[in-house]
Order: structure tokens, then sequence, then C-alpha cells
């Protein structure tokens, strides 16, 4: 019965006569009736924002736009200037976070998507040579691509080794034999979770005098950064996921060693040197062209006080202790496939990518949507390369089930059983 559910939530309804499909709804009505439907959704999406946003971010960005709603780094009066106080409290406060270098060279940017862009356009020349890893996002990949077919440049992807790692040897002997100008590794795979070997794998880089770009956008707000201990040289990242932001916020961090190096791949009006035709040289002018988003950058500020409110260290044994819950109520559930399930809670992120030997991720994500409000993504999240390592790339990906501060034990109590009832286990 489940599977031809399934068909019906699908597309493949025309397979099941009138009478079949009326037979499966009233099944379908009683499965739902043997645990109790939530008042409202169980989010379990945090990889792709984090929800809902706390009411702290809530009244920050409401009374921006109630009281204010100007623009900062514009106006000479007085409320334009408070507003650029704001803004750089918030670059002071989020360079603190990451351990970066210099609060001037945090660049705001739409997302992390925008920031990946910024970082790889603007390092990368004509015929270059990038390494990186297959379980990067379409946010490091398309750019690549991008230039691989307008600029000559080449690339090389790892795969990861056992326990869906690449090691910082694999990048050693990588660039030993090519010598790439700028190596890009994701903090932690966004379809397994698994974290990735960043200060090793900077260290590497380091040594080698090639620039290291990090995709933090998973980890930025869950897992302890520090560019300078990481030796990360860029490190890009959105502010809507593990920090609670806004969706539209995202930044660049940006180290010593690439600050003059890196090109603006935006220009226009910076409310700076306006006399000049070019833009302006110094940071974060440089790449901070245009109206920032304000109510956003200072929603953002409200979660990062937040987050400030509770050590990074005790933020991150709560959500081990989460993943360590999920984890092992997945195993334990018959027929369902975890992606690298000898991985321990504290080599993960919040991020569990899983298959069913009975349903398609894609028909098991809508059951537990339109019969059990629980929410989570079906597909390839946008890291092709990734499925293809794994062999989900042509049987539609995973089920990716992602937690984030605001999860619950119930909450994972609750999707647990309904995975079960779904699969009749
Ligand atoms: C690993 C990774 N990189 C980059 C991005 C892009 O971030 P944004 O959605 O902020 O553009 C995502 C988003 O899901 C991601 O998971």
């Amino acid at each position: 019965v489940l599977t031809v559910i399934a068909r019906i939530n699908v597309k493949n309804s025309d397979l099941l006569t009138n009478e079949e499909f009326e037979t499966v709804q009233q099944s379908r009505y009683f499965l739902k009736s043997t645990i109790n439907m939530p008042a409202t959704p169980y989010y379990f999406d945090h990889a792709a924002t984090s929800a809902p946003k706390s009411s702290a971010v809530i009244a920050a960005m409401t009374s921006y736009l109630e009281h204010s709603g100007k623009s900062m780094g514009r106006g000479s009066y007085q409320e334009s200037v408070q507003l650029d106080r704001e803004i750089m409290q918030t670059r002071v406060l989020l360079n603190r976070f990451i351990g970066g270098q210099n609060a001037n060279h945090v660049i705001w940017c739409q997302n992390g998507t925008d920031a990946l862009n910024l970082a790889i356009l603007g390092m990368i020349q004509p015929g270059d040579h990038i390494l990186t890893t297959s379980l990067e996002h379409n946010s490091v990949l398309r750019p690549i691509q991008h230039l691989v077919e307008t600029q000559r440049v080449t690339c090389e992807e790892l795969s990861p080794l056992a326990r869906g790692v690449v090691t910082a040897d694999q990048v050693h002997e990588a660039i030993a034999a090519h010598k790439p100008q700028l190596v890009i590794c994701t903090h932690a795979s966004n379809v397994t979770g698994i974290t990735q070997p960043i200060a090793a794998i900077g260290e590497v880089c380091q040594r080698a005098q090639i620039p290291f770009l990090v995709d933090a956008a998973q980890t930025v707000g869950h897992l302890p950064i520090n560019m300078l201990e990481q030796k990360i040289d860029l490190l890009a990242s959105s502010g809507h996921k593990g920090l609670g932001g806004p969706l539209g916020t995202g930044f660049l961090a940006i180290g010593e060693s690439c600050a003059q190096k890196l090109k603006p791949i935006r220009f226009g009006g910076t409310g700076s040197s306006s006399e000049s035709a070019q833009q302006p040289q110094q940071l974060p002018d440089r790449f901070e062209s245009g109206n920032l988003n304000v109510p956003g950058i200072l929603g953002l500020k409200a979660a990062l006080e937040e987050a400030g409110r509770t050590s990074p260290r005790l933020r991150r044994l709560h959500e081990i202790a989460l993943i360590e819950l999920l984890l092992t109520s997945l195993k334990v559930i018959p027929g369902l496939q975890i992606f690298e399930p000898q991985v321990s809670a504290e080599n993960r992120i919040g991020v569990i990518s899983v298959t069913s030997e009975v349903l398609d991720p894609h028909t098991l994500g809508q059951i537990l949507d339109t019969d059990f409000q629980i929410q989570v993504r079906a597909g390839l999240h946008c890291a092709p390369h990734a499925h293809r390592h794994y062999g989900t790339l042509e049987s539609g990906g995973t089920l990716r089930i992602s937690i984030g501060h605001t999860t619950t034990p119930v909450a994972i109590e609750y999707l647990t059983q309904a995975l079960r009832t779904i699969l009749g286990v």
C-alpha cells in the first residue's frame, strides 16, 4: 500500500483506477491517525535556512523598518551615521566570532553563494588551476565551471576517502602535482554533514603559499571557527543558516594575505571617494557597491548578540547530543540507509542523509510533509558531484534531515515515529 501511496503522491496516479485511489486515500488517513499531528510543522531543513528566526532578530528588523528605514554609508545626518556605526559593530562581532584578522575585511554579501562568487571570480586569473573537492555545493562548482568555459581555467576535484573525508594528504599530493592558484573546500558536506579537516588542509596550503577558501555556509554558528588558527585565507558563509540571521545575509571574510589580490566583481557607488572614476581600493568599500541590506544586517547583529550569550562549546555540546539522538534513532529503522553511519556525532554537523529501500526520497519527503507536517529536503541538495560519488545522482539523491538550534528531542522522536509508520516497521 505504501509503495502505491508513494506513486500517487508523485506523478504516477494514472497507474491506479479511481477505486484503487479511494482505497489508498483511506488507508493513508488511517496511517496518519496512528500518531498525533503537530499544530505547526516540524522543521528539519535547517541546512537550507534556520527557522523560525528568533524574536530578537524579528524585533531588530521591525524596529529598524518602523523607526528608520534609511540607508547607511551615504548621508552625514546623525541617523545615517548611527546606522554606519551599527553596521560596523556587526562586522566587529562577526569578525570576533570567526577569528578574523580585521573587521573591515568582513564584506557583506547577499548570501553564501554571493560570497563564494566574489571569492572565486575575484581571485582567479585566466589560465589558473583550482583544486577543490567533489563535496562542494553548486555555489562553488558553477562559478568554477563558468571560469573553465570562459577563461581557460582548469580544475581538479578530490573525492572523499573513508568516512566521507577529504584528507590533508590528498591536498598535499595534488598541490605538489599541479600547483593550483586556489584551494577550495567545504567545512562540512551539506549532504552527509561530515566535517572536513580544515585546519590540516589550511596548514598544507599555507606551507605551499596557496590561498585557501573555505565554504563555511553550513558551519558558521554550529562549529567553532578561527580563521587565523585554521589558516583560512578566505571564509565565505551565509548569515541566515547556523547564525540564525535573516535570508538575504551572507559574508566573505578576507585574510590579510588576499586583501590586496582580491578583485571586485561589482562596481558602483560606495558613498566614498565619489570623485574617482575607479572603484575605491580600501576595504570594505572595494567590494560593497550599492545600498546594503541594512534590515538584514541589523537582524544578523541581534542573532550574533544572542549567540554571544552562550558559550560556543555549550552550544556545540547541545547540538552533538541532538545529532547523536537523531543518528541512533535513524540507525535502528529497518530499511533506512544512513550515509556514513559509522561517523560519530562529534565529527558531523546536524545534517544527515538517508535513503529507503522502499520509497524514493521525493516520495518519502512528500508523505512526511503532507501526512505528518514534517519538512525535510529531498533531492541533490545542490551538490551533484557528492551524489555522483555516493551513487545517488541517478536515483533521486537522498532525503536530507537537518537540525538546528531550535530542534527539540520531541521533534526527533516524532520524526522517527513518522518514518517507522510510513515504512511500516
Ligand atoms: C555548503 C553550502 N555552500 C553554499 C551554500 C549557499 O548558501 P546560500 O543559500 O546562503 O546562498 C549552501 C546552501 O545551502 C551550502 O549548503
